[in-house]
């Protein structure tokens, strides 16, 4: 098949690879790879991405069987679009879950599932907001349920309507960045969705000036390529709280199941330990921006 030259999947992988590190031995130290995120210590920032409908495209435990590997690697579990019965099951897990609900175009839907999601336990709850459209530039259909744009005044009505933490996940602008503060959103994911707009910006190239720009008030999250360590040490070291990964987890889970997620959440985490101790990175939150160098 023909690469299409605005692949945001190539670019955003492109741009990962430009990135070096300095290295920094002296007084460096056995690296702490912990993160706390809303209030919950993890032992890693490797987090799941919010993917959803694994059973048909990935393992017969769908979700649920990807939350237990998250809870055993001590790590965020996320999950998108589905159903209250897989949420229940997914929580029962006992994985520290965000739960991300679609633009669905019935607000009260929204509503609906937000206070459903708070009463599973889960940690915080969002939005994808950049799934409103088609590439058509029509109102996207998702599996028969109607999407449609939100405005600035739904979203503050929507973190409003929970006691927890609400994220929009999608954000790749300061502008929308700067808006999601003012709404009263407390955590972005910096996406692309995994390529939704082609040549849209890699989320790690705008990662930075969205940190500088909102990172002090909320946590900044990033996904979309990342596939091992060292994708996680820069995203950390450009601004990102934790980081979501999505794609490279579906193969480990479709093999081996929770066990297998688990492992590979871990090797990750050992490749990010790696690259902290050869930098004298010694925590997560503490990677120095300036350890890195664009080819
Ligand atoms: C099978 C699959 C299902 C997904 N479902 C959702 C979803 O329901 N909600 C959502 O916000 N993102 C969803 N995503 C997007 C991911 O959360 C993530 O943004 C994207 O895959 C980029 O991360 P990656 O490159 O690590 O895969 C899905 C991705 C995949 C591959």
């Amino acid at each position: 098949m023909m690469e299409r030259a605005g692949d945001a999947n190539r670019i955003t992988r492109a741009y990962f690879d430009s990135l070096l590190l300095e290295m920094r031995h002296i007084g460096a130290v056995v690296p702490d790879t912990s993160v706390t995120v809303y209030g919950h210590t993890f032992k890693t920032p490797v987090m799941t991405a919010a993917l959803s409908h694994l059973d048909r495209h990935c393992h017969p435990g769908g979700m649920a069987e990807l939350a237990r590997g998250a809870a055993d690697a001590g790590a965020v579990m996320w999950t998108g679009m589905g159903s209250e019965d897989e949420l229940e099951r997914i929580t029962a897990t006992g994985a520290k879950t965000v739960k991300i609900i679609k633009p669905h175009a019935d607000n009260e839907l929204i509503f609906r599932k937000i206070a459903h999601a708070e009463a599973c336990g889960c940690i915080a709850v969002g939005m994808d907001i950049d799934h409103a459209f088609n590439s058509r530039g029509e109102f996207d259909t998702v599996l028969g349920l109607p999407m449609a744009g939100k405005t600035l005044e739904d979203i503050e009505r929507f973190a409003k309507a929970t006691r927890l933490p609400f994220i929009i996940k999608g954000v790749l602008s300061v502008r929308d960045a700067l808006l999601c503060r003012q709404a009263g959103v407390r955590g972005i994911v910096v996406s692309h969705h995994h390529g939704i707009l082609d040549y849209a910006v890699p989320p790690l190239m705008l990662l930075p000036e969205i940190a500088d720009a909102v990172g002090g008030t909320m946590p900044v999250f990033l996904d979309c390529g990342v596939s091992s360590g060292l994708d996680v040490f820069k995203a950390l070291a450009l601004g990102a709280a934790a980081v979501s990964v999505g794609r490279a987890l579906m193969g480990p889970l479709s093999e081996g199941g929770a066990d297998a997620a688990a492992r590979c959440i871990r090797e990750m985490t050992a490749q990010l330990a790696g690259a902290m101790a050869r930098t004298a990175s010694a925590a997560a939150a503490q990677i120095d921006r300036s350890v890195l160098r664009r080819i």
